[in-house]
């Protein structure tokens, strides 16, 4: 049976997602969810909620409160202005495809490959015992780019690996078995693609560590008190007024937000704010923040207010999905020769 890819489409396929580990931070937003919302005229897209992937922590494994983040997640990317009507918006594992082909692709993955992944050493070090869902992660996130002969997938920064990495396995399963996937690829917004650390702008802003440590990220529920405390506390250094040339990584990184926030070019920032002090800086980052989150929050309390109809909208999503994942499916499938 010979099995052929699709023709490049008009508008790009674009697939995307995050894990519903918790609330999203500003980093998610500016980083991804932004470009998602931003281009949704222009693309054929798909946007999950990628609970399967936060199986990979079975210690963080809470199923309440898993099925609850899911749809808040979702909520979440409504609320940001995703249209459900524009876009197809599913959770991953309501799409059963998903954990199936993951499954074809690790038996053509080099182990080699998975362990060079930077997530992975940095999530596996210093732990004593490593899940192998940990180390097969990457794969589970190829299959949800390819299902989908996916050109597009807009991220931040720190996904830009593994999209490189799904593009291989892809490659390498064209060439082994005939043309059959779609090679993705990354697209990162050109300022905040990596949003760092507010109490240490060495590391990116992250879930994980917002879980342990309040003041580290600039959560898009979070209320205008903590907000503000967290962004007035933000690390800079010690000189006591701006210049651009001596701007530490946490006061380039309080410019980076505003510049993402407002779309003012950077040399206008740098100039507006030169000889004053931090506090204005982060008053004017507060401020964008606010503007931004305020109306996020509010849509989000009106749709987690009606759950049913946020289960009939994912139900549908998953619907869709389904349809277009079992078509790339079966053709991964008669490539390898197995099903029916
Ligand atoms: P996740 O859930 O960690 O992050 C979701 C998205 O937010 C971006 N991001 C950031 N961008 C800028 N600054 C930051 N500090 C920051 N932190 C996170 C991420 O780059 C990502 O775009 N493995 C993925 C989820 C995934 C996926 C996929 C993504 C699973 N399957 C298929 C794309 C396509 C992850 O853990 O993202």
């Amino acid at each position: 049976m010979t099995v052929s890819v699709p023709d490049t489409p008009a508008r790009p396929r674009v697939l995307s997602g995050m894990q519903p580990t918790d609330a999203l931070h500003l980093g998610n937003y500016l980083g991804a969810l932004r470009q998602w919302v931003a281009r949704q005229d222009e693309q054929d897209a798909l946007f999950c909620v990628v609970d399967l992937h936060v199986l990979t922590v079975p210690e963080a494994i809470d199923p309440h409160l898993l099925r609850h983040r899911s749809r808040a997640v979702a909520a979440l990317y409504f609320a940001c202005g995703l249209d459900p009507e524009r876009n197809v918006v599913f959770v991953q594992s309501h799409v059963p495809e998903h954990a199936e082909c993951s499954w074809l692709l690790t038996c053509t993955t080099p182990l080699g490959w998975l362990y060079r992944m930077t997530q992975f050493k940095s999530k596996s070090e210093g732990r004593e015992s490593v899940g192998t869902g940990l180390l097969t992660y990457p794969v589970l996130q190829a299959a949800d780019i390819l299902l989908y002969d996916t050109d597009e997938v807009p991220v931040g920064e720190d996904q830009v690996q593994h999209v490189e990495l799904t593009r291989d396995i892809a490659t390498r399963f064209n060439r082994l078995f005939g043309d059959t996937f779609v090679l993705p690829k990354a697209v990162i917004p050109t300022a905040g693609a990596r949003i760092m650390g507010m109490d240490d702008p060495t590391v990116k802003m992250s879930k994980s560590i917002m879980a342990e440590r309040p003041g580290h990220g600039i959560g898009l529920l979070d209320s205008p008190n903590v907000l503000k405390k967290t962004i007035m506390s933000a690390v800079t250094d010690s000189e006591r007024e701006f210049r651009s040339e001596h701007a530490s990584p946490g006061v380039r990184n309080l410019l980076v937000i505003l510049q993402a926030l407002t779309a003012e070019p950077m040399p206008e920032i740098e100039a507006r704010f030169a000889g004053r002090g931090y506090g204005d800086l982060k008053k004017a980052v507060l401020e964008a923040v606010t503007e931004t989150v305020t109306p996020i929050r509010e849509r989000f309390d009106a749709l987690m207010g009606d759950p049913a109809e946020l289960d009939a909208i994912l139900a549908r999503g998953a619907a869709a999905a389904r349809e277009r994942a079992a078509a790339t499916l079966a053709r991964v499938k008669a490539a390898l020769g197995v099903g029916t």
